[in-house]
């Protein structure tokens, strides 16, 4: 059974967390798009791990993880993620592979978001700065660079060439020659002897791995709500989070994906700007922050957080074929005396059941909530659906009811064991 584990509202659902924990289970955990973007967070046993562009499966021993041609990397995030990995004592070596077809991201690129974030003023999207836009852009345009292209580093082959381009025409664009493309030619050279004997055709790899019967799971970054098609653009990311991703990100068919998990918070946050129709302003919206510790775990940002919204997660079903939800962060819900779930969205004298495609209409609606008694007593590191208390159990019920998915998966706390599996 391989399985796709993916965000069902606007990211940070704690993708690592539940890839982590179901990780026994599979024998490869490939990220098919997005890139140092990301921030999954694992805990085991009281030790933090942030994964930026290493799947989160890589705390097992013996799991071979692989970054799919959909991902776009920074090789010195890369680089310095492998350094904190070792330093915390996780061995990858010989189980890490990076695609050949791998867009690079570089210097200029974040260089360039910086750019147009400032120049959008007003309607900037709070991008992670990362470089991810600009790095998709090129590729999309066909003049990126990919991790094989490293190969070829002769003075007048296609690696120079393209660099120098690509250099000098963002050199054109900012107006300021600072950057020398043979700077960059040089660091790369340094770069490929590191990554290149992590490079592989990841799309064989795979289908020879499954053709012997391995399990392999693929681990979304973002969420549905920030895909680069059916997110809330252009407040999104730059590439397809939602499962359609896994095939093109990895080169593999539709049938190798057997089941697909959303995970959904047990409320909604998101960061960054865009609508978020369930946002709370006042201090119900402190209390999820502070109690939810929602600080971004990539750039540490406050996440913006608000009550769960069913109207965003039914379209993530849908849009990703989902079988079933890993709801987490339960336990940040105690002692609230009563909870409230958005159902459906009020549009001037319309009511609409299903997620708007239009930013300007979503941002004009109001959610319609549902009330629901809150529960007193602590959820904190629950592992079976009996003990939680009946008002929980009616809460989760209510969220998968007004979803349309069962949850397979509860999550009671940041911590591997603190988990319920139904
Ligand atoms: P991801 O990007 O989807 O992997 O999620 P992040 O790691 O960015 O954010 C999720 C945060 O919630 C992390 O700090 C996790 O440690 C934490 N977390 C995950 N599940 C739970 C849970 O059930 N309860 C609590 N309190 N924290 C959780
Ligand atoms: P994980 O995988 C939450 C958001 C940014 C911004 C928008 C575009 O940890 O869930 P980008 O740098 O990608 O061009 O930014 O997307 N964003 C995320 N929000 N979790 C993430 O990843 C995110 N990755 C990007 O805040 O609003
Ligand atoms: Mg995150």
């Amino acid at each position: 059974m391989n399985l796709c584990v993916l965000g069902a509202q606007w990211g940070d659902e704690g993708k690592g967390k539940i890839v982590d924990l179901l990780t026994p289970r599979f024998s490869i955990v490939a990220r098919y798009q997005g890139g140092h973007n990301a921030g999954h967070t694992v805990y085991v046993r009281g030790q933090k791990f942030v994964l930026h562009l290493v799947p989160s499966g890589i705390l097992h021993p013996g799991v071979t993880c692989v970054i799919g041609n959909g991902v776009v990397v920074d090789p010195h995030a890369l680089f310095a993620e492998l350094d904190d990995l070792a330093r915390l004592g996780i061995d990858v070596n010989g189980r890490l592979l990076v695609s050949d077809k791998a867009h690079l991201i570089l210097s200029y690129h974040r260089e360039l978001e910086l750019l147009a974030e400032a120049r959008r003023g007003e309607r900037r999207i709070g991008t992670t700065s990362r470089g991810i836009g600009p790095a998709y852009e090129d590729k999309i345009g066909r003049r990126g660079i990919r991790v094989g292209d490293l190969a070829d580093q002769s003075a007048d082959g296609p690696l120079v060439g393209a660099v120098r381009e690509n250099v000098e025409a963002r050199n054109r664009l900012i107006g300021n020659l600072d950057l020398e493309w043979t700077v960059v030619v040089a660091d790369l050279r340094k770069v490929w002897t590191r990554l290149k004997p992590l490079v592989a055709d990841v799309s064989l790899y795979l289908f020879d791995a499954m053709a012997e019967g391995r399990a392999v799971m693929f681990e979304g970054a973002q969420g549905t709500l920030l895909d680069i098609d059916h997110g809330t653009y252009p407040y999104v990311t730059s590439s397809n989070g939602t499962t359609g991703g896994v095939l093109t990100g990895l080169g593999i068919g539709p049938r190798a994906v057997d089941q697909v998990m959303g995970v959904a918070k047990a409320y909604t946050t998101r960061v960054g700007e865009g609508p978020l129709p369930t946002e709370l302003h006042g201090a119900m919206g402190e209390r999820l922050r502070e109690t939810g510790q929602e600080y971004g775990a990539s750039t540490g940002r406050p996440r913006r957080c608000g009550w769960y919204d069913a109207v965003a997660v039914r379209y993530a079903a849908r849009v990703n074929g989902l079988d079933s939800l890993a709801i987490t962060k339960l336990d940040v819900l105690d002692g609230l005396d009563e909870l409230q779930v958005c159902t459906a969205y009020r549009c001037g004298n319309t009511v609409l059941r299903d997620m708007p495609g239009d930013v300007a209409q979503l941002a004009a609606c109001e959610p319609v909530y549902e009330s629901i008694a809150g529960w007193q007593e602590s959820t904190k590191g629950v592992t079976t659906f009996s003990a939680l208390p009946a008002a929980a159990q009616r809460y989760i019920r209510k969220l998968e009811e007004t979803s349309g998915v069962p949850a397979s998966i509860i999550s009671t706390g940041s911590d591997r064991e603190h988990t319920i599996i139904r």
